[in-house]
């Protein structure tokens, strides 16, 4: 599992600052939240829980109240499509380690494009900018869980292996 991040702490992933950029242009302000929130799918695909987090920090609202709205707006989503999720780290460590490839293994045998999900539903495969585990470059997080020093073959077998599990 990756370790839990302080909302106040950084983050270097570079869809934060498209969010942040947004907040900025409406002064940080309480009633900035629905237009963040469309920020965040914009960016994310969807509504993660600890971006919404540094949300409520960010603007100064309370975390119940952020969520109360995240789920109240049926257009928002909770989570990405598939059943199952791969993030693809793209950092400098990891794309120094061959991130490249382990994109390329899995566009072409799940055939799904990064940002995209499975036409069977099972796999969305997203990316993020650093997840905080370089020393395991190259690295994804497949269901939550950091997986690292991967070779394509390696990540291809660990994605089989867990969307095998619950089939
Ligand atoms: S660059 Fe991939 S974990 Fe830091």
């Amino acid at each position: 599992m990756i370790d839990y991040v302080h909302p106040e702490v950084p983050t270097q992933d570079k869809r934060w600052r498209l969010v942040q950029a947004e907040m900025r242009k409406h002064g940080n302000a309480h009633s900035a939240l629905i237009q963040t929130l469309h920020a965040v799918q914009d960016a994310y695909g969807y509504l993660d829980p600890e971006t919404l987090e540094r949300v409520a920090a960010n603007l100064r609202l309370p975390l119940s109240k952020v969520w109360g709205v995240a789920t109240f707006y049926q257009h928002f989503r909770m989570k990405p499509s598939g059943k199952h999720t791969c993030v693809l780290c793209t950092g400098t460590a990891c794309y120094i380690k061959g991130a490249g490839e382990l994109q390329r293994a899995v566009e072409e045998y799940f055939k799904v494009k990064l940002g995209g999900t499975t036409e069977d539903g099972e796999l969305s495969f997203l990316s993020a900018r650093c997840v905080g585990a370089c020393g395991l470059a190259p690295v994804v997080v497949v269901d939550g869980e950091a997986v690292g020093k991967l070779t394509p073959e390696a990540l291809i077998n660990h994605l089989e292996g867990v969307i095998d599990a619950d089939q």
